[in-house]
């Protein structure tokens, strides 16, 4: 059993196709990890359109190795808007409510609806195998209320705010994330947490292990 949970925390974050003994796992769905920095109290940002000033430079040097896993960055508008020149060449999918469904503003740069067009096929229209969340508030919320969240890596600064915008602001189903690491990332007690989907939860036990691993992530073919 323990190996089989290590194969499958293995398998879960590995984008690619992978041949077994007698079967082949072909990856079904593109993956989605959400990445933000908060602090201690719980906050992103302590005003709309507050720059990330405070965070440390570990968390930033960690933050831009996650953005080049990505092939595709979900991005909200306020947060694309302050963070536009870092971002310029990357691919990036921005919601907003401005446009009719979906409309392309350059290269590597498109906007989305998702009341009119769905995020989820127009990322698996164009491609997009790795998707990374980097917010603000609207495109965490949107993500988890979707159960898009694969993985998340959260920075907890050692700063409390006191009030200030929270990382996501919508009541949702209960969802249950099992922590797979901590890591302290510098001596002033910079701490980065990454959580996994918990698929062992009451209500994934119930289904069982083999239906996860074989159905909600890959197709068995053979
Ligand atoms: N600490 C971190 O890791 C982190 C990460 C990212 C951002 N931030 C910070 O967070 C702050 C921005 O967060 P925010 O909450 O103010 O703004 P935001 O979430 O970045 O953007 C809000 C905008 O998203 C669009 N939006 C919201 N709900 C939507 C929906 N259901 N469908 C389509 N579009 C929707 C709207 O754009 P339209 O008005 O165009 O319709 C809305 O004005 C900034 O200070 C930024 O620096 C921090």
């Amino acid at each position: 059993m323990q190996n089989a949970v290590s194969m499958f925390n293995y398998l879960s974050v590995l984008p690619y196709n992978i041949e077994a003994k007698g079967v082949v796992l072909v990856e079904s769905k593109p993956y989605y990890f959400a990445v933000a920095a908060i602090t201690i109290d719980g906050f992103i940002a302590r005003f709309p359109g507050h720059k990330a000033d405070w965070t440390s430079k570990e968390d930033k040097t960690h933050l831009h190795k996650m953005e080049a896993k990505a092939d595709l960055l979900l991005l909200a508008r306020k947060t694309y808007e302050i963070a536009e020149k870092e971002l310029s060449g990357k691919n990036c999918l921005v919601l907003t409510t401005k446009v009719g469904g979906i409309e392309r503003k350059g290269k590597n740069l498109v906007y989305i609806n998702p009341k009119k067009k769905d995020v989820q096929e127009f990322v698996e229209e164009k491609g997009y195998k790795k998707i990374c969340v980097l917010g603000g508030r609207a495109a965490y919320t949107y993500a988890l209320e979707k159960g898009l969240i694969d993985d998340l890596f959260i920075t907890v600064e050692p700063i409390v705010f006191g009030k200030g915008i929270p990382m996501f602001d919508k009541e949702v189903e209960l969802k249950r994330f099992r922590l797979k690491s901590v890591k302290k990332l510098n001596k002033q007690g910079t701490v980065l947490l990454h959580y996994g989907k918990n698929l062992f939860s009451k209500r994934f036990a119930k289904k069982g292990l083999r239906q996860n691993l074989f159905s909600k992530r890959f197709a068995k073919i053979a």
